[in-house]
């Protein structure tokens, strides 16, 4: 696997590719890899003849007082675990190759409506930023296929809007959560547990399950499953954020009649904030 640091490399590199007929797959990420980064990997490969990934902390997405600086940079790692999985390239850009310091205009790219609720009431600003990275790099590498995880299931709303809107035409694939054992979504920000925090952090996703089971044996008090999960929450050490039952599509609050639904989740475990969802059918 072949590391970039420039945009001007990886172009270069990627044009040769197409210039062969190749397919160019992508996967963005923010380094620290672990499963869930690689299942990405190799679910493009299965899409594509050149897979292509960054690590790239960006740090228009992070807000005041966020975990910017201590987000765990670890690139010799992840170019091991890249080009153990066949990626091809990496690119891996300082923050003034993404945001040169002596550009004047600063274009910032805003998804409406579905960036309004949940991590994007949490954290405003967080998808303006993600949203404007992502446009960047998509026109940096230009893949015919991108990879995002379910397990930022906001985000892959708003990647899957802004590619329309903005007339990308990039084919974007979303990839199931990959799991610990013990069922905690595997995510960077789970190294700043301890040993029982991750033991304990494992209630989020059986939350999320009970919540499912409860509503596909035919409750529809959404109002007492929500009470009732943040109070095994708190139990569990979590400082809950949000746990809304929503409308897979709009990601808008659900109602009793709305069929395909997920349940998104947001709570607080020592110095991690965590998300996790589940996505299923009423019927
Ligand atoms: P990061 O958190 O590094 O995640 C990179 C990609 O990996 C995202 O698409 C995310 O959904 C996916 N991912 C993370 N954990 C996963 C898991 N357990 N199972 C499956 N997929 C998982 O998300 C970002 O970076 C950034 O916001 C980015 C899109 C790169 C823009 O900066």
């Amino acid at each position: 696997m072949k590391t970039v640091h420039t945009i001007e490399a990886l172009r270069k590199e990627i044009h040769q590719q197409r210039g062969n007929g190749k397919r160019i797959g992508f996967a963005p990420t923010m380094g620290n890899l672990h499963e869930g980064h690689i299942t990405l990997i190799k679910e493009g490969l299965k899409q594509s003849d050149v897979m292509v990934s960054s690590v790239f902390v960006n740090p228009t997405q992070f807000g005041e007082g966020e975990d910017f600086s201590d987000y765990p940079r670890t690139l010799p790692q992840d170019q091991e675990k890249l080009s153990a999985a066949g990626c091809h390239l990496l690119f891996a850009p300082a923050v003034d190759e993404m945001y040169p310091g002596d550009q004047d205009t600063w274009a910032k790219v805003v998804v409406t409506e579905v960036t309004s609720r949940h991590c994007g009431a949490s954290r405003p600003g967080h998808f303006d930023g993600v949203s404007t990275v992502v446009t960047k790099l998509f026109n940096i590498v230009q893949p015919d296929v991108a990879l995002f995880g379910k397990k930022d299931f906001q985000q892959l709303a708003v990647i899957r809007r802004m590619t329309t809107a903005l007339c990308f035409d990039i084919e974007i694939i979303g990839v199931d959560t990959v799991r610990e054992d013990n069922g905690l979504a595997m995510s960077s920000r789970n190294g700043f547990l301890s040993a029982d925090e991750k033991h304990r952090a494992a209630t989020l996703y059986q939350c999320l399950c009970q919540a499912k089971k409860d509503i596909q044996n035919g409750n529809t008090d959404f109002e007492s499953i929500r009470t009732r999960a943040n109070h095994t929450l708190q139990q569990a050490g979590f400082e809950p954020d949000y746990f809304t039952i929503c409308r897979a599509d709009d990601l808008e609050r659900a109602g009793p009649n709305d069929d395909k639904l997920v349940i998104l989740a947001a709570a607080r475990m020592g110095k991690a904030r965590l998300i996790d969802n589940i996505d299923f059918s009423r019927g």
